[in-house]
């Protein structure tokens, strides 16, 4: 084990806000913890395994990560604001100093960062969703309640053609939002440009025929040189909304996306793969952070989990941490609208809006496409239940006068 330096321990300071980034980790060691938090503040900051000759007082003391608190296995690390290099850097810089080297550290069998302060002077930087709640509820005309969608199953498999007629049996049903999923890009099976145009017509089919406005995020995923390009070609083609995967694309893929000029559709953003760095109570990055990165680079709506209540591993308290990183005033930028994904279906939707309040985008892809009457009677399902949930009335008395709810309550059952 390597000794680090005690001049990284600040305990106590008080430091301006303005000049520093704050984080927090929770650390699981062997070793001494305060051993372990001058690992941090100074292997992301100017220190390293042992003492170099060419690190002067004065670059020590500017530029030195702190540690300003210990509380348990928890720490708090102080980085100057001068640390960070926002215009050529920008999130893989922020990255690499506070969620670099550190989780490899040998004193720690565990680190996990939890959260992160921004000063002004870097949130400014910063442009923050073009949409948000109110630029989506804008476009679908649905100023409150909150907004249902789908993702279209099986996930891979079905033709352009058939996936607009599946998006087209949604909007009749009664949906506002329907996506691809997230391993659906330009497979042979159904073309990226074919499927944008089918499912372009179905929407407009949708609106002339019954005045439901509904938009449908194509899954632009792709290398990080390409994916403005292939932005503009949906767009082009009458994309009504775009989907990028995060983790895998990275956060600069979304803010060059989402900061382009000539792209001016909402931005939806699924986290496929981070379970792999959140999953793990003990190491990795919480969710939370990456609403706080997702909003800071323009993400308009993203997935924050289901409150517990769907398929996916995920505690309610830490989805609602994550929800509140998209809406609070914590973050000076549009509120994002929270995503509940994963497993839902109409049973889940009042306890779904119990907790998280109208603003909130509710999908289910098996909770629509499941349902024993098809596709359109599951939609039709999933947005009664939505209903139910925004005028309170609870989803068995609601069932009584509509049919394919009960259906969907009668397989698969609900939470009071
Ligand atoms: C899915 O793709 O099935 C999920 O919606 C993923 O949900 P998560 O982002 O909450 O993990
Ligand atoms: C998503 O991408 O959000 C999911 O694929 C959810 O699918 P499910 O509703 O069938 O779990
Ligand atoms: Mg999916």
């Amino acid at each position: 084990m390597v000794k680090y330096s005690e001049d990284y321990l600040a305990l106590g300071s008080n430091l301006d806000p303005e000049d520093y980034v704050f984080t927090t980790y929770t650390v699981e060691t062997s070793d001494d913890i305060k051993n372990v938090a001058a690992a941090i503040a100074a292997e992301q900051s100017t220190g390293t395994w042992t003492q170099v000759s060419t690190l002067d007082k004065e670059i020590f003391d500017k530029y030195s990560g702190k540690v300003v608190d210990i509380d348990g296995e928890k720490i708090v690390v102080a980085f100057p604001v001068d640390d960070f290099s926002i215009d050529i850097g920008g999130v893989p810089q922020i990255l690499s100093v506070i969620a670099g080297n550190l989780f490899g550290l040998s004193e720690a069998q565990g680190i996990r960062l939890e959260d992160v302060q921004f000063p002004n002077s870097v949130l400014k930087e910063f442009k923050g969703p073009k949409f948000g709640i109110d630029g989506l509820r804008d476009v679908l005309d649905r100023p409150e309640k909150p907004l249902v969608g789908t993702i279209v199953k099986p996930k891979i498999g079905l033709s352009p053609k058939q996936m607009a007629d599946y998006v087209y049996e949604c909007g009749i049903g009664g949906l506002t939002n329907g996506k691809d999923d997230e391993t659906l890009s330009n497979q042979k099976f159904c073309p990226m440009e074919e499927r944008v145009t089918e499912i372009a017509e179905a929407i407009d089919k949708v609106k002339s025929e019954t005045g439901h406005k509904m938009i449908f995020a194509i899954n632009i995923s792709t290398r990080s040189d390409e994916i403005v390009e292939v932005a503009e070609i949906v767009q082009d083609l009458g994309a009504t909304q775009l989907m990028i995967d995060v983790i895998t694309c990275g956060f600069t893929s979304v803010q060059a996306v989402a900061e382009d000029p000539s792209i001016k559709l909402p931005l939806h953003i699924h986290r496929t793969m981070h379970g792999a760095m959140t999953r793990n109570p003990n190491h990795g990055i919480s969710t939370k952070i990456l609403s706080t990165l997702t909003r800071m680079c323009g993400g308009d709506a993203l997935h924050i989990g289901t409150f517990g209540v769907g398929k996916m591993e995920g505690d309610s308290s830490g989805d609602i941490e994550n929800m509140n990183e998209c809406i609070s005033d914590r973050l000076p930028y549009k509120p994002v609208m929270p995503v509940s994904s994963g497993g839902v279906y109409p049973g889940v939707v009042k306890k779904t809006v119990e907790i998280s309040g109208n603003n909130v985008q509710i999908q289910a892809g098996g909770g629509v496409a499941g349902h024993p009457g098809g596709v359109r009677k599951g939609a039709a399902a999933m947005s009664q239940a939505v209903d139910a949930a925004y005028l309170g009335i609870e989803l068995d008395e609601y069932a009584k006068t509509h049919e394919e709810l009960k259906t969907a309550l009668d397989k698969w059952g609900y939470l009071k």
